[in-house]
């Protein structure tokens, strides 16, 4: 039997099967996301620890479990909360909750921000709300179709190559970037490997799809902002801090860019004050993976891998798999 610390209630009742499983598990009983202090109290004992992005995990908090803590399983795909490096090291097994359920809700919203933010559905919504709409006119909230136009996905993995596809019943040109091209990819979707540089100069639309690590980090910032199309979109439901948020209002003031649909921030839950005064933002609260069957997924498949990895059974969705053997036990 386990300890297990669960660092705030999940949707769905996927906490009861650890119980079933035969663990002790404790969940926060905060409506909000612990801080760092509650954290490192609450986790003191604990063999597993189940998650969320909001919780930051570090190797400091790690030894305040102390030696036992065998298991950490985030309730997201991105891990950046987590320091692997400290995990690893102290052979501690850390699983995420990648699914295609997950993928296609990125993959929608991402859609919805650029549709959204292109013709300018939620300026021309709290317009008609503030009782702005006096009946049709020839020059109101006039926007950019997308149909035929040029899509650059920086980032080809799962769920980029979900944006791509849907791109095709918009007849748009694909350009993407990643490490090296992908033959399959291409072919499959039809989209064109690019280099960043290129990606930015020819997009009318860029989406972000990297996930975020020493080297994205502010990835888009004065320079690239610089390099791309005037009066493109960006688009981010990746992660907040690929982007320079600073460099990206002084873009969107300019006109260099003509807008920005935004669900991640730098420093959640803390956005840019400008930003969300700007018309041409759309500023979501981090919803991508907000659908019912996408967070039944990842609160499955956080049970279920530590339900495994307790049990002996490699967790099919363990990110540190090269220390199973030597994991501590
Ligand atoms: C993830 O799973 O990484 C998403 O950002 C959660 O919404």
């Amino acid at each position: 039997m386990a300890k297990i610390f669960v660092t705030r209630k999940i949707p769905g009742d996927h906490l009861d099967k650890l119980s079933q499983a035969g663990h002790e598990v404790e969940v926060s009983d905060v409506s909000r996301a612990l801080t760092p202090e509650e954290l490192l109290d609450k986790v003191k004992g604990v063999d597993g620890l189940l998650c969320l992005l909001t919780d930051h995990i570090d190797g400091d908090l790690m030894d305040a479990a102390g030696p036992q803590l065998k298991v950490i399983a985030n309730y997201a795909v991105g891990f950046d909360n987590i320091d692997m490096k400290a995990a690893t090291d102290r052979q501690i097994c850390v699983t995420n909750t990648p699914c295609d359920e997950v993928n296609e809700a990125v993959a929608e919203l991402t859609w919805a921000l650029m549709l959204s933010i292109s013709r300018r559905i939620v300026e021309a919504d709290e317009a008609t709300r503030r009782g702005g709409y006096k009946g049709w006119e020839p020059d109101i909230f006039l926007g950019t179709d997308l149909i035929g136009k040029t899509l650059g996905i920086v980032g080809l993995g799962r769920i980029g190559s979900m944006v791509a596809r849907r791109a095709k019943g918009y007849n748009m040109t694909v350009l993407y970037n990643k490490r090296s091209p992908d033959p399959e990819a291409e072919e499959e979707l039809g989209v064109i490997f690019s280099s960043l540089d290129e990606l930015l100069a020819k997009s009318d639309i860029v989406s972000l799809h990297v996930p975020l690590t020493e080297e994205t980090r502010h990835m888009i910032n004065k320079d690239t902002l610089g390099k791309m199309k005037k009066g493109s979109f960006l688009v981010n439901t990746a992660r907040g801090a690929i982007v320079d948020e600073h460099d990206l209002v002084e873009a969107l003031k300019s006109g260099q860019l003509a807008g920005a649909g935004l669900d991640v921030y730098d420093n959640e839950p803390n956005i840019d004050p400008e930003l969300i005064v700007m018309p041409n933002t759309i500023t979501t609260p981090h919803i991508a993976s907000a659908t019912y069957s996408a967070r039944n997924k990842m609160g499955t498949m956080a049970v279920d891998g530590l339900i495994d990895a307790f049990s002996g059974k490699k967790p099919q969705n363990m990110v540190n798999e090269e220390i199973w053997e030597t994991r501590r036990k």
